[in-house]
């Protein structure tokens, strides 16, 4: 039911912000990489005419029949596909497409899916400690702290969760799991909160929030995959063409700043955003999710 009344209340981030920003030919072709419900896509989709199609892709097949209820009267093709954005020339030659016009990606994950028990990525609810939100995948988050050794867990939270406190929360996890084996949200999350003690419950946000982030980036392979979309990128896009990525951690935005700032030097990119554009204090308000997203733009010379 919680996941219902979540799906429900998806609303796309920086949506007004975007529609100003991009604007497309009536036959534009785009791929939205990650289009869960269809929020986004709807936006563009309802403004393109027969001729314009849009290639809906997610690791997440689950959110497609939310994404054609969405999308069930624009006048444009659309085609979804269940693949990792890795794989965007594959996925875009299987079906005949060579070049695109605009190219989406709103990294992460949706609030439907951090509340589902499939996905196993609450610590505020006890679900089995999985994180695979590609279920293809084979190391899940609990083979991760059941298997690493020690050190190489605290550089996995101190490299992708930017956590001071990693080497203290790794050695709490080894130390627990000699005795029990970690395999739910709850006592994953007890346990940082145990090696972080008082510190941990004056921060402002809850102590397993890093840990947890550390583990799906690394499950979900998810900055070498953001790597990959964007080295895909150039060759896919038409002269013009745009590419745009919201992202929602540091670690994201800085590939995507570097990256847009390498291709401009090359004289592959213009960058459309000198800066990164964020959300207004009423979108945030609206949409909490929002509050640390930020857009990135760049046209293909
Ligand atoms: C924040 S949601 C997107 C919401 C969407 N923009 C909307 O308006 O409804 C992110 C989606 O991207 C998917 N996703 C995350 N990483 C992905 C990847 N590497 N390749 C394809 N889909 C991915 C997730 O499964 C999730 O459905």
């Amino acid at each position: 039911m919680k996941e219902e009344t979540n799906r429900a209340e998806h609303i796309p981030v920086l949506a007004k912000t975007l529609v100003e920003q991009i604007n497309l030919p009536m036959d534009a072709v785009m791929v939205d990489a990650t289009i869960g419900h269809g929020g986004h896509s709807f936006l563009f989709a309802s403004k393109l005419s027969e001729k314009g199609v849009i290639v809906g892709m997610d690791v997440d097949d689950d959110a497609f029949p939310e994404a054609r209820e969405v999308l069930k009267e624009v006048k444009c093709s659309v085609i979804l596909v269940h693949s990792n954005f890795s794989q965007i020339t594959e996925q875009l030659h299987a079906q005949g497409i060579e070049k695109v016009d605009f190219i989406l990606a709103d990294l992460g994950i949706c609030s439907a899916q951090i509340s589902s028990e499939k996905f196993g990525l609450s610590f505020q609810t006890n679900m089995p400690l999985d994180m695979r939100i590609d279920k293809r995948l084979k190391l899940d988050a609990a083979d991760i702290v059941n298997s690493y050794d020690e050190k190489r867990l605290a550089d996995l939270i101190y490299k992708y969760g930017e956590d001071r406190a990693s080497r203290r929360i790794a050695r709490f996890i080894v130390s627990h799991r000699k005795e029990n084996k970690i395999t739910t949200t709850e006592q994953l999350a007890d346990i940082i909160c145990r090696a972080l003690g008082k510190s941990g419950k004056r921060s402002r946000i809850h102590p397993a929030t890093r840990t947890f982030q550390a583990l799906r980036i690394a499950v979900n392979s998810e900055l070498e995959n953001l790597e990959k979309l964007l080295d895909s990128a150039p060759k896919l896009l038409n002269k013009d063409g745009l590419i745009a990525i919201i992202s929602f951690h540091s670690l994201e935005d800085r590939i995507v700043k570097y990256d847009f700032r390498q291709k401009k030097t090359d004289g592959i990119y213009d960058i459309l955003t000198k800066k990164p554009l964020i959300a207004s204090l009423e979108e945030v308000q609206e949409n909490h999710r929002a509050r640390s997203a930020k857009l990135r733009i760049a046209k293909k010379r």
